[in-house]
């Protein structure tokens, strides 16, 4: 009898645990679908730190917060992840997404010509790969205006164009982030490409712009 009570006293409770992320990170609830591994609840959250440009020391900032480099993949996350973030208001965040070294070899091919790759390199195929396959990067695509999108390893000479290095990894424009005095998003914003070495970028490698935050994700507790 007594068993009996405790069960019905303890089962609305079990029922009623709301999902919990750890600190740092705020709970995202999603659409389950084929294209984001079918995730009803993400923890997102987005960790200041010096040269998040390199993509290995971004890497580590979320391994260190037992998560992966991650992205958000809807408006909505965005304004609860700029609502949850107590960040300055710094350009770029790195996210998810690096172009494969494939990919990378046929767009510094055709890079001169500013054409689109079709097939396997196209964006819509596997331009860029995912360490987050919780994530529908879907979204993120929409914010991104070409690609890649930045052109530091052009040099011309008269008669043949060549390319250097092609910047591979996505980071995403803060003013998503960035709030006014009034509290509401500032608006726009993008999603780009720039080099993945930070601020180790050297002569074979040219440097990103200086990223300062990283957006990491993982399962809630
Ligand atoms: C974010 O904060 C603004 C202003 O405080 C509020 O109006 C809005 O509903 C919040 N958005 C989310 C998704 O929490
Ligand atoms: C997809 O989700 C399942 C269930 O949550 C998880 O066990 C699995 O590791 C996920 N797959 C990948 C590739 O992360
Ligand atoms: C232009 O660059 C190509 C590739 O490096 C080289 O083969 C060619 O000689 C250069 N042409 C001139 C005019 O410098």
């Amino acid at each position: 009898m007594s068993s009996l009570l405790i069960l019905f006293l303890t089962l609305p409770a079990v029922f009623s645990t709301e999902s919990k992320c750890p600190e740092g990170f705020t709970l995202v609830k999603r659409t389950p679908t084929a294209k984001n591994n079918f995730t009803k609840e993400w923890c997102l959250g987005v960790f200041g730190s010096e040269d998040c440009g390199n993509r290995d020391y971004a890497r580590s900032i979320c391994n260190n917060n037992k998560a992966s480099i991650s992205l958000p993949e809807s408006r909505e996350e965005l304004q609860l992840i700029s609502n949850a973030s107590r960040l300055s208001h710094d350009v770029y965040s790195a996210i998810d997404g690096q172009m494969s070294p494939r990919c990378i070899k046929k767009y510094i091919q055709k890079f001169y010509s500013f054409k689109t790759v079709e097939g396997e390199c196209n964006i819509k195929n596997q331009l860029f790969t995912f360490e987050d396959a919780n994530t529908d990067p879907t979204f993120v695509f929409s914010l991104l205006p070409n690609y890649p999108n930045k052109g530091d390893g052009h040099r011309f000479n008269d008669t043949t164009p060549f390319v250097r290095a092609i910047s591979g990894c996505l980071k995403l424009s803060q003013y998503w982030l960035v709030k006014t005095s009034t509290g509401h998003m500032s608006g726009g914003g993008d999603a780009r490409t720039d080099y993945c070495m930070g601020q180790q970028g050297n002569d074979q490698y040219p440097k990103s712009d200086e990223i300062r935050s990283v957006f990491c994700g993982r399962p809630p507790l």
